[in-house]
């Protein structure tokens, strides 16, 4: 049986697939603009590797950034010579934090939360600690390393 008209005519049907196409190339072009925007938006290393004098030699109760991925980490040097990393983002709404070495422990002044020098939530609304790295020295180097991120090196 032949209809005596189509469903679609052909005006609609090019128009549908000449917008489905301009939709498509749009699309690709704002991932590729936003992918250049914010490179490593999303990405976050299994580790990183850095120079060891340069965060061991530091002095006590004082912190030094590292960039992990797109944000920043926190090597903290206690009073004592024991070491913590941290990732340096809040848990409440992923705030940025600083280290109050009056106090001796992490601010986030977003919501004026409170982290100690742990990085245990102690005061205001974040919900749990901050994210600890694992810290291993190997020669000359310090990798810090998501906890249980296998960690493979090249061999130098
Ligand atoms: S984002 Fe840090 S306390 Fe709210």
């Amino acid at each position: 049986m032949k209809l005596d008209h189509s469903l679609v005519t052909r005006r609609t049907f090019l128009n549908t697939l000449f917008g489905g196409w301009l939709a498509a190339i749009a699309s690709g072009g704002l991932y590729a603009f936003l992918k250049f925007v914010f490179p490593t938006a999303g990405k976050e290393p299994d580790f990183v590797v850095l120079n060891r004098a340069d965060f061991l030699d530091i002095p006590g109760n004082t912190v030094k950034m590292f960039a992990w991925g797109g944000k920043p980490g926190f090597f903290l040097k206690r009073d004592d010579g024991t070491t913590l990393a941290v990732k340096g983002v809040c848990t409440h709404m992923e705030c940025n934090i600083s280290y109050q070495p009056d106090v001796k422990k992490f601010y986030c002044a977003c919501h004026k939360g409170w982290f100690d020098d742990n990085g245990r939530n102690i005061a205001g609304p974040p919900p749990k600690p901050l994210e600890r790295f694992d810290i291993v020295i190997t020669g000359q180097k310090l990798v810090i390393a998501k906890k249980g991120a296998k960690v493979d090196l090249p061999k130098a």
